[in-house]
């Protein structure tokens, strides 16, 4: 349990380095454990997120440790295929262990991640796809047990586009025997990052980005450098602490592809934007012009990651916005603990109607989950006087020192553990 603090009202100044993409290494992490080998993991953001899978992974054999900001993973000695309930619970994106084990072992025994933070995230689309490589899928009292003698490759058709499914269909079907499509596959950068990693361990794999994901081959190799892309949540998020404090902050090393629907937004709100070489830059002038609704949708769409950040910059906007959220049942948690910092924000099932104020004071709040909480320091940037955040380890999940980070801006954070 960690209190965050934070005295806000103070413009926002400098340049940061973003960090690398939790969404992007968990998957890449749990794809190690598709062949016998060492990867190198470059940029990879020191988050309990990471430790979780590096601590996974260790309960299964095998080897990892990060060295700054390297994380070096040695996958030969896997001697399991199990994964405890404890360790299935600390890390809520730990299903993507179901394909990687069942394609190396022939067998996975897992649970499912349980207590909901955004609201209910079923597993039956991974397990659709295990079962269309011929898995046979077991599910008992929240244990989960799959085996194949031999995967298949298949066409799997995905009734929506998840983002875990896509990657655990990709992974295990590099252990398939013969060609497997991917039909309504999720689009994310993330899913790209890992077709660059598989590729690096041998697959032949094409179509990340698109719809269709095809596997057609597999020749393991033995080692792999990979570096780990930029995380477009955590550019997203520094760039609404700027434009909720305002101020001029540049990033580094982010895409600014990968943010588009999120710059398009902040720069209707009258933000101004720069894109550079690989830095983008982001100079605003509170009060902004609140967009008039955000609507969140699978990638290319508005990320529902996104949007409660923009939810903190919203509410301290001139005007009012209505929030849609499409693809989680639970993301309105912050709206409450907003509201104790002044917010206006009515809800009604999966709409959020933000009436912008003048002011917002600093109070005691609650972390409710990741996204969050890192929307509740975004508002407290923007609040006159002290805000305390009780966080039970959810900010740490996704972000890498975002305090330091936000303090070489000039803001006034600090933290309680
Ligand atoms: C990933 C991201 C998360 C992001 C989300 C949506 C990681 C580690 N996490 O989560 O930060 O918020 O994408 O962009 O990359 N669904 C089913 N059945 C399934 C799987 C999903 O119905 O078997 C539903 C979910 O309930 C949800 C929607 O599909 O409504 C999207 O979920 P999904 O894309 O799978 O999200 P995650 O991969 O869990």
């Amino acid at each position: 349990m960690s209190v965050w603090h934070i005295r806000g009202g103070r413009s926002l100044y400098g340049s940061v380095e973003v960090q690398g993409s939790k969404n992007a290494v968990l998957p890449i992490i749990a794809a190690s454990l598709l062949t016998p080998g060492e990867s190198e993991l470059i940029r990879c953001p020191r988050l309990s997120d990471v430790a979780a899978a590096v601590d996974i992974l260790r309960s299964l054999g095998c080897a990892a440790g990060q060295d700054g900001d390297t994380l070096r993973v040695d996958t030969r000695g896997l001697s399991r295929c199990e994964i405890s309930r404890e360790l299935m619970h600390r890390m809520r994106s730990s299903v993507i262990f179901l394909g990687p084990l069942l394609s190396r072992c022939g067998e996975a025994h897992v649970y499912v991640p349980g207590g909901c933070e955004i609201g209910p995230r079923p597993i039956d689309l991974h397990l659709h796809a295990m079962r269309c490589l011929g898995a046979e899928v077991q599910e008992e009292d929240g244990g989960i047990v799959c085996r194949a003698g031999k995967l298949r490759g298949a066409e799997i058709s995905l009734s929506m586009p998840s983002v875990g499914a896509t990657e655990n269909a990709m992974i295990a079907a590099c252990a398939a025997e013969g060609p497997t499509v991917i039909y309504n596959a999720a689009r994310e950068p993330e899913i790209r990052a890992l077709q660059e990693y598989l590729r690096l361990l041998g697959a032949e794999i094409s179509g990340a980005g698109t719809p269709v994901v095809r596997v057609t081959g597999f020749v393991p190799r033995s080692h792999a450098i990979m570096h780990i892309p930029s995380d477009r949540i955590a550019a997203a998020t520094y760039l609404c602490c700027a434009a909720s404090a305002g101020g001029d902050v540049e990033l580094e090393g982010t895409d600014p592809a990968s943010v588009e629907t999120i710059l398009r937004a902040l720069g209707e709100m009258g933000c101004r934007i720069r894109v550079g070489n690989g830095t983008l830059r982001l100079t605003a002038k509170p009060p902004l012009r609140a967009p008039e609704s955000v609507v969140t949708r699978p990638y290319p769409g508005f990320p529902t990651d996104a949007a409660p950040l923009l939810m903190a910059v919203c509410a301290r906007c001139r005007g009012s916005t209505v929030f849609i959220e499409n693809i989680f049942e639970s993301r309105y948690r912050h709206a409450e603990q907003l509201r104790r910092l002044g917010a206006d924000i009515e809800i009604h099932g999966s709409l959020a109607l933000v009436r912008g104020v003048e002011t917002l004071r600093g109070a005691k709040v609650e972390s409710p989950d990741l996204r969050g909480g890192a929307a509740l320091i975004t508002a407290a940037l923007a609040a006159e006087g002290e805000t305390m955040i009780r966080d039970q380890g959810h900010i740490r999940r996704g972000y890498d020192a975002p305090e330091r980070v936000l303090r070489s801006l000039g803001a006034e954070i600090w933290t309680e553990e």
